[in-house]
């Protein structure tokens, strides 16, 4: 293996992203990227619905998840609501399905089962959490590309409301099981679409060559309507696509309804069977920089409902109930990630420019998007405000390798040090819910605030619980069987 000097593809010359602007105030919050009950106070401290970060801080420790409940509750019934009211008079309105992939446990659960929302699960583990909140198991649509025997089972005996079925494997085990029970499982198919959607190949999901749904182009999808139609313990309720996620150009969604209509159409003629559900899936994107400039919820349904009229009246389809999927774009925002700060190197990177790698006490373990997507993030200095110039950062964690970003690039105060509290916008989601113990780091806990209140709703774990499951530590442990998970 050959070596090679480290310098000009990694360093010189690079001022960051071009999107990356000198800030007016590198103390300013800008709103788009931050929950709206996060502020300053008089004195220049971050707080959360009232509650200081430097409070937070002391009493739940960093790094610390912290959500805005209220700014959660209002994003996730301002979905519903618009969904409702723009496909209202149409086909009676619309169902948003929380993809709790994005951040599920029992309290958020309860929060979207209160606030009028369904669920979308796509795990045992997932399902499971949300029966223990006592979520409403007919409200539930279980997804993914491999669901086991044993998910299918504890589904069907919780009697959740859809499946949507993603091969013809699952098609035969699930028709299988709910014979066996003695019940009929309604069911959406998942249609790969054909759609390159704009953003990360990782989280692109419609295109051809990738593992998600029935082939619409290659005729699996008619042929996996086909089966249902013809098994009595299945019903066919309607068709899913979900074409990626972070997605900021709508002309994918447009393809996508446009292709389900189509293939709706063709099921009506071939089979004289009625599509009554169209699932666009998820995938709306959210701000996680200035950089960043999504379309809003309300600008998404009205383009939606104008998509799906105009196909359904050209194939003289009656309209389908719509439903859509968001997880990002109800949770991404509501939540903050703090760190502190532990050490801070500079780099010169020539030409008198310079970039100051400031180090926190967490990383890729709580936060794995920048190493795995590249994803860009904000920053800010949670227990002060700074008159000092900016200067250009890049927040590293603590882990033992170089990829360990939290923010690529950024400005912060050029007094930042040892001791500061960070916060970073937008973490709510894929954060806590990709989380792993990487260099047998605790995962943080997340505290929820609201009216000036702060509570724990996962709380962080302890060197117990990273001991717990080694055999050499508690042998009993090792064999034990008794509350084993779903898989
Ligand atoms: N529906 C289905 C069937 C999905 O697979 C997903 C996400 C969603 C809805 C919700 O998508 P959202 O609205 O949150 O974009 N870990 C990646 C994202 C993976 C998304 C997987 N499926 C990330 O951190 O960006």
């Amino acid at each position: 293996m050959r070596a090679h000097e480290a310098g000009a593809l990694h360093a010189e010359g690079y001022r960051g992203p071009t999107w990356l602007q000198l800030p007016h105030d590198v103390n300013a919050l800008t709103p788009s990227l931050w929950a709206q009950n996060v502020g300053r106070s008089g004195d220049g401290v971050l707080q959360v619905a009232g509650v200081p970060v430097t409070d937070l801080a002391a009493k739940f420790g960093t790094p610390a998840y912290v959500v805005d409940e209220a700014d959660f509750r209002w994003r996730a019934k301002e979905f519903a609501k618009t969904y409702d009211e723009i496909f209202g008079d149409l086909c009676g309105g619309a169902d948003v399905y929380y993809a709790g992939k994005a951040f599920l446990c029992t309290e958020v659960a309860r929060w979207i089962r209160d606030d009028g929302l369904n669920l979308d699960v796509c795990s045992g583990g997932e399902l499971l959490t949300a029966l223990r909140a006592g979520f409403p198991a007919e409200r539930i649509a279980f997804h993914g590309n491999n669901k086991s025997t044993a998910e299918l089972e504890l589904a069907l005996d919780a009697g959740v409301g859809r499946y949507v079925v993603d091969s013809f494997e699952e098609i035969a085990r699930l028709a299988f099981a709910a014979r066996e029970r003695a019940t009929v499982a309604d069911v959406l198919v998942r249609v790969t679409v054909g759609v390159e959607a704009h953003t990360h190949e990782f989280i692109a999901t419609a295109h051809e060559d990738q593992k998600f749904g029935f082939s619409l182009a290659g005729g699996d999808a008619l042929e996996a309507v086909r089966r249902i139609v013809g098994l009595p313990s299945l019903r066919l309720l309607g068709l899913h696509s979900h074409i990626g996620s972070q997605i900021f150009d709508t002309a994918g969604f447009e393809v996508s309804a446009h292709r389900l209509v189509g293939l709706a159409a063709a099921v009506r003629d071939e089979l004289g069977v009625a599509v009554t559900e169209l699932d666009l899936g998820g995938g709306m994107g959210i701000a996680y920089t200035e950089g960043d400039d999504p379309i809003s919820p309300k600008e998404m349904a009205d383009l939606l409902r104008d998509i799906v009229t105009r196909e359904c009246t050209a194939y003289g389809l009656a309209l389908p109930r719509l439903a859509v999927e968001p997880g990002r774009a109800v949770v991404g925002q509501s939540m903050i990630t703090v760190y502190e700060v532990g050490t801070v190197k500079k780099v010169d990177l020539g030409s008198g420019h310079a970039r100051h790698y400031v180090s926190v006490d967490g990383g890729m373990s709580d936060n794995i998007r920048p190493a795995l997507y590249h994803a860009d993030y904000s920053a800010r200095i949670a227990c002060r405000v700074s008159d000092a110039e900016p200067i250009l950062v890049r927040v590293a964690g603590k882990h033992c390798e170089s990829g360990d970003i939290v923010v690529h690039a950024e400005y912060l105060p050029g007094d930042v040090a040892a001791g500061d509290l960070l916060a970073i916008p937008a973490t709510g989601a894929y954060g806590w819910a990709m989380a792993s113990n990487y260099n047998w780091i605790a995962r943080p806990p997340v505290v929820a605030v609201r009216d000036g209140r702060a509570r724990i709703i996962v709380r962080g774990e302890t060197v117990d619980d990273l001991l717990a499951r080694d055999a050499g530590v508690t042998p009993g442990r090792a064999a034990g069987s008794e509350g084993a998970a779903v898989q």
